[in-house]
């Protein structure tokens, strides 16, 4: 589902270049769920947004879904994303002038789907925020404003999901609620998850664990959850 082949991303700062990823090489196959950890600072985002065609890789190859995103121009890939793609921000990235409502319906609007608003409410409900369907962004905390991007992310049932920190802002009853959606969507639609996490509990629910270490992948573990998947 997905494939990198010696990716790295380089940056101009002030100071010069800085080469934010190391030769990153790995595989996530349809279906599995992966957890990629480490240090702040070590390339976590940078890495996922290179994954779902946010961001053009300085070298290197990579495949989504069978596709050259590596190859593609900044409106292919928004093609490919609006596609395949659902994407959960660390910083939410809600449009300001939409109400919560309005969020969540854009993607399915983008897509032609049939019925937005019902939709989009059945998943307001299921992130439980269907009372706050019609305040603006500014108008919810933090966790509310996370659950509204997690609405708008799920709304069209991407193939590949990617999210980072998703329970970053929750409390412990919100995180349980979003980590049970995600895995739900996984086991239910086969969708494809790619989190960046320091939740313990959301990364050892994954089937793999990716670390991340000054731009490099240091090390991949096999978590208890996929050792009982394949046991079976
Ligand atoms: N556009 C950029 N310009 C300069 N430095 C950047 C840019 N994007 C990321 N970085 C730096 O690259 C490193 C990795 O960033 P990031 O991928 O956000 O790490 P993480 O998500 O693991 O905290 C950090 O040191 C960050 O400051
Ligand atoms: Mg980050």
């Amino acid at each position: 589902m997905i494939k990198a082949n010696s990716v790295i991303k380089v940056v101009d700062t002030s100071e010069g270049s800085l080469q934010i990823l190391r030769p990153i090489s790995f595989e996530v196959k349809s279906g599995e769920s992966i957890a990629i950890i480490g240090a702040s600072g070590s390339g976590k985002s940078t890495l996922l947004g290179l994954l779902a065609g946010l961001d053009e890789v300085t070298e290197g190859e990579i495949f989504l879904d069978g596709e050259a995103l590596h190859t593609m121009n900044e409106e292919q890939r928004a093609i490919l994303r609006g596609q395949k793609v659902g994407f959960i921000f660390q910083s939410f990235m809600l449009v300001q002038s939409l109400t919560a409502l309005e969020n969540v319906m854009l993607p399915a609007e983008i897509a032609g789907l049939n019925n937005p608003k019902a939709l989009a409410m059945d998943i307001l409900e299921n992130v439980g925020l269907k009372h706050r369907a019609h305040h603006f962004p500014n108008q919810l905390s933090g966790g509310e404003q996370q659950r509204v991007a997690i609405a708008r992310a799920f709304i069209t049932s991407p193939k590949i999901l990617f999210a980072d920190e998703p329970t970053g802002n929750l409390d412990a009853k919100n995180s349980d609620k979003i980590e049970s959606l995600l895995f739900e969507m996984n086991k239910e639609k086969g969708t494809t998850l790619v989190l960046v996490t320091h939740d313990n509990t959301l990364a050892e629910h994954c089937d793999r664990q990716l670390t991340m270490n000054a731009g490099e992948l240091v090390e991949t573990t096999k978590t208890q959850a996929q050792e009982t998947k394949e046991a079976v």
